[in-house]
């Protein structure tokens, strides 16, 4: 995956100091991720769901970002047979606004085909206006919405598909 990172992150080192990386999740990764949860989402993910990602489901793939090797993003998806499900995604909000979360998603999307991925699905709070935005950008279109999809606030989720190209 090394080449294909160094492809992602370019332009992404804000300064000459800084060191920015992509790689798969690890299980030691796993503290710094559920930080991130709690500090980007309502109903963040225990600490056993990463765990049982990483150690049981062989649909899962999670990748962190670091930035001179601390954790500020990470992104999961599960690849059933051609299809890609991304499960979450999350950036510090300190690193927010600097394309991590477009940089992550590509490399997602890439890394799906390479999987034998041909589509790619996930939901989004009609009033995630930053996420809509990002998948957009991407290429992902409104499909449906599954009603009262958030236990929090019972808000929809807006489902939302892309073709993945090679
Ligand atoms: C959604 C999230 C992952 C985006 O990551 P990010 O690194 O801040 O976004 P990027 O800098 O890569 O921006 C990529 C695109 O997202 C959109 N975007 C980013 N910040 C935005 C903002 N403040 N307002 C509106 N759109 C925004 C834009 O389309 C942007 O492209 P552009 O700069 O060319 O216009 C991040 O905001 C986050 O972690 N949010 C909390 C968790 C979350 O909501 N996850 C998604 C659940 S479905």
């Amino acid at each position: 995956m090394a080449g294909q990172t160094e492809r992602v992150i370019e332009g992404q080192r804000m300064e000459a100091q800084e060191q920015i990386d992509i790689r798969f999740m690890t299980l030691d990764d796993v503290d710094a991720v559920v930080e991130l949860e709690h500090l980007s989402f309502t109903t963040p993910w225990p600490r056993d769901a990463f765990v049982n990602e990483l150690t049981i489901n062989q649909h899962a793939k999670y990748v962190v970002v670091t930035s001179n090797g601390k954790v500020v993003a990470y992104c999961g998806m599960w690849v059933i047979l051609d299809e890609a499900h991304i499960t979450n995604i999350a950036v510090h909000p300190q690193f927010r606004g600097r394309k991590l979360g477009e940089a992550l998603m590509r490399q997602m999307m890439g890394m799906a085909v390479l999987y034998g991925g041909k589509r790619m699905t996930l939901e989004v709070r009609p009033s995630n206006l930053t996420a809509r935005n990002l998948y957009a950008k991407l290429g992902f279109t409104e499909a449906g919405r599954r009603k009262n999809y958030y236990s929090d606030n019972q808000e929809d989720a807006i489902i939302m598909w892309v073709t993945l190209h090679e």
